[in-house]
């Protein structure tokens, strides 16, 4: 078990002349400080992917922090029915949109910029039951038929009909299934079906690359005019941008296989993004230092496609690690398996379980890679970094030694959206610390609202806090009250 870096919080006057607080320009804006909330998803948009009352107050809340930026959830480009993860495939997404820009700027008296993050990802299917999936989505042909042959030394299967072939199949045990199903089907039943960028076969997956780079740009359009101060592009974890910037990725139309071949989309995309919204407006991308699993992009990849967006204009890169389906836990039957479950997903989320060196910065390294190399290109791009941030003395250093140009906290925020405004008003010692233990990212897992556990069942007498859906959870973190004196001011 790790725990937090050391360090005393600093004064008001102290913070007030730190590099944290200091401001950071983002290509055509200036963000007030170089504190950062990264996207994080709470799972308060309805079915239908709408604003609703509950993710005003989410995104409230973590503008009582007043921190120099917060990016919006990843929210999906595409109208299509998604769950409630919150979308902006259409114009009638806008008004919505719209509030939820008001409400920031209200909360944060002006002084937070707000960007909002923009995704597309494939189709994941849940775990089939095992008859369910032979009789169903197995695609049967000759080939199994022959396997099966083989497998119970019996020639007579060979011919034998769809429905006993199936029912035969389905009676079977999981070594039986791995003689007789190939990779993907296999992985299919396992884990449940999961489109691929490389399954060029379909059509709807060929022709990625002439429909994203439009609906990307649609979506930027929408975003600038709900009145958002930007747009972070999600070419990170593992989701359909981010698989065509993998090294896994070898399709073979100028698409996949080389660097440039499998950066050419994300460029594209940029590029008409950039001519929809203009040089006016920011427009920055996220993506992965190293996907740290096995076959896939490390670091070296990543500065070059950090520098290949620099030049094509984007205004900040943003940088996260891992966090993908590769080697993701097996769902159970009739779940669907989740990117942060396996190694890959420990490096994107770290706990304080987590091997050397801890959670806490751990991948600070990769962005001062990246930002070695975009600056070695005479390009000055800040590079924004995330993963264990937690306390000032660690984020004034990673600033002074040059190591990013912003950093960025998601849990601690989550675990306390005043500390931002705690630390500025020289009372550090209030924060209250995440524990890195990831019962909030459990909770992303299963879809539910997600909330922490250092303030989800606390509640003040008659506050009527809004409940989550189980009626179990407060919804959003306890009021801190600036008003009164801080536990020390109170001794003296
Ligand atoms: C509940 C939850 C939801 C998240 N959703 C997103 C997301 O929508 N987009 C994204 O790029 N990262 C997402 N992340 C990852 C965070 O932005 C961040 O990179 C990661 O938690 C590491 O930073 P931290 O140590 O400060 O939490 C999410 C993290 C959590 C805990
Ligand atoms: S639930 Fe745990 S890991 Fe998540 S923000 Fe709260 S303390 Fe941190």
């Amino acid at each position: 078990m790790w725990s937090h870096p050391e360090g005393a919080w600093p004064t008001a006057d102290d913070a007030r002349q730190s590099r944290v607080f200091s401001p950071v320009r983002l290509g055509p804006i200036w963000a007030r400080s170089r504190t950062w909330v990264p996207a994080m998803v709470p799972w308060r948009a309805t079915d239908g992917g709408n604003v609703t009352p509950e993710l005003l107050a989410w995104y409230g809340r973590f503008a009582d922090g007043r921190p120099g930026t917060i990016v919006v959830e990843a929210t999906g480009i595409r109208d299509v029915k998604s769950g409630p993860l919150l979308r902006i495939g259409h114009d009638r997404f806008i008004p919505g949109l719209r509030r939820l820009v008001e409400t920031v700027r209200e909360r944060s008296g002006g002084e937070t910029r707000l960007l909002i993050q923009v995704i597309d990802f494939l189709k994941v299917r849940r775990r089939p039951d095992p008859k369910r999936y032979f009789d169903r989505y197995l695609d049967l042909t000759a080939r199994h038929r022959a396997a099966l042959a083989e497998l119970l030394s019996d020639d007579g299967w060979r011919d034998a009909t769809d429905g006993d072939v199936r029912e035969k199949l389905s009676g079977l045990d999981d070594d039986a299934w791995a003689q007789v199903l190939d990779g993907r089907e296999l992985e299919s039943l396992r884990r449940g079906h999961r489109e691929r960028v490389t399954d060029t076969h379909l059509p709807h997956i060929a022709e990625l690359p002439r429909v994203l780079p439009g609906s990307f740009a649609d979506a930027a359009a929408r975003a600038r005019r709900a009145g958002f101060d930007g747009l972070e592009l999600h070419f990170a974890h593992a989701y359909t941008m981010a698989s065509f910037l993998s090294r896994m990725n070898d399709r073979t139309d100028g698409y996949g296989g080389s660097l440039e071949d499998r950066a050419r989309l994300p460029l594209e995309v940029i590029r008409s993004v950039r001519r929809r919204v203009g040089d006016d407006w920011c427009v920055g991308a996220r993506f992965l230092g190293d996907e740290a699993i096995d076959g896939g992009s490390p670091v070296e990849d990543a500065c070059f496609f950090a520098r290949a967006f620099a030049r094509a204009g984007v205004d900040f890169l943003s940088v996260s690690k891992g966090g993908k389906f590769e080697d993701a836990r097996q769902p159970a039957v009739g779940a669907a398996v989740y990117p942060y479950t396996g190694p890959s997903g420990l490096e994107c989320m770290p706990t304080v379980r987590v091997d050397a060196p801890g959670p806490f910065g751990r991948n600070i390294p990769l962005a001062a890679a990246i930002r070695r190399a975009v600056r070695a290109d005479g390009r000055c791009v800040p590079v924004v970094a995330s993963g264990g941030l937690c306390s000032f003395g660690q984020m004034e250093e990673i600033l002074a030694r040059g190591l990013a140009d912003v950093v960025a906290a998601a849990r601690q925020s989550l675990a306390d959206p005043d500390w931002w405004e705690k630390i500025r008003s020289g009372r550090g010692s209030e924060v209250r610390r995440c524990a890195y233990t990831n019962y909030c990212e459990g909770l992303d897992q299963r879809h539910k609202e997600v909330t922490c556990r250092l303030w989800d069942r606390e509640f003040a007498p008659g506050e009527g806090a809004e409940l989550s859906r189980d009626g179990r959870r407060r919804l959003v973190a306890p009021r801190w009250d600036s008003r009164l004196p801080s536990s020390d001011e109170g001794e003296r």
